[in-house]
């Protein structure tokens, strides 16, 4: 199945035939991009480690010819010639840019006049159980120091401050949405182990706990998915993420 939020992504800017995908992380979206008839794709990354997964991926796809993954930082000025691009997206990591507005004017103008720029943002924590939940039990029994983790989360994901920011670097018919899905987990024990295997940080956290302190997380946590539960017993848990939509 897709990630979340990647047909979208990948639906508003079918037209463009360049694209660049700005914090590509392992390509999965680089790659739908291409799948969806793009056959000038390049995603740009700060991690070697998220990088050679990625190369990995593309070098294994059938379309994996259209896709180049560079490493480059979005903080800083892209190594791009003005409207190099017809389309440039980011899902999930413009909250972690320095200066948001500054990697979106350097997004603007790598990108074609009348090119469309899509960025997709984590929604507010509290739209996202699934993932607050967890670091809340994390913080009841390790302390909120060590359970500070993703601080960034949430940044920028509501529909207002996600619009004013397009907005703040020139960007024109700035549109934001949010989407929405349920995850669903036979219990706490389950929501946790598959959010230690998602995300690096809950991991290394997971795997430092004792016995004993584990067991008190997934104690905690069974406490507040409580009205998440469902008739069988099972969990089902929203998550929210927000689109932009937005043209040069
Ligand atoms: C949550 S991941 C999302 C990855 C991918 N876009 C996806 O949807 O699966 C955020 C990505 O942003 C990258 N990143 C963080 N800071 C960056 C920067 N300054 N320049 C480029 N990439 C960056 C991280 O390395 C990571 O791969």
């Amino acid at each position: 199945m897709a990630p979340f939020g990647v047909p979208e992504i990948v639906s508003a800017v079918a037209a463009a035939g360049s694209v660049l995908d700005a914090g590509c992380g392992s390509a999965r979206l680089t790659l739908a991009l291409a799948d969806a008839g793009a056959v000038d794709v390049v995603g740009i990354d700060t991690s070697r480690d998220r990088l050679t997964e990625g190369r990995a991926r593309v070098s294994a796809h059938p379309m994996g010819a259209r896709v180049k993954l560079m490493e480059r930082d979005f903080d800083r000025v892209l190594p791009f010639p003005d409207g190099r691009f017809g389309a440039a997206v980011s899902r999930l990591a413009l909250m972690i840019a320095t200066d948001p507005i500054a990697t979106l004017r350097e997004l603007r103008r790598v990108t074609e006049a009348g090119g469309r720029i899509i960025t997709a943002l984590w929604a507010p924590v509290n739209d996202n159980p699934w993932f607050a939940l967890p670091r809340s039990a994390a913080a009841a029994v390790v302390g909120p120091n060590r359970a500070d983790y993703a601080r960034a989360f949430g940044r920028l994901g509501g529909l207002e401050a996600a619009t004013q920011v397009h907005r703040a670097a020139g960007l024109a018919d700035v549109h934001a949405e949010t989407l929405r899905e349920t995850l669903d987990f036979q219990d706490a024990v389950a929501l946790w182990t598959w959010i230690a295997g998602e995300n690096g940080h809950v991991r290394r956290l997971d795997a430092a706990l004792t016995v004993a302190k584990r067991a008190a997380v997934l104690d905690e946590l069974d406490r507040l998915v409580a009205e998440h539960r469902q008739s069988d017993g099972a969990l089902r848990l929203p998550r929210a993420m927000t689109l932009v939509t937005a043209t040069v």
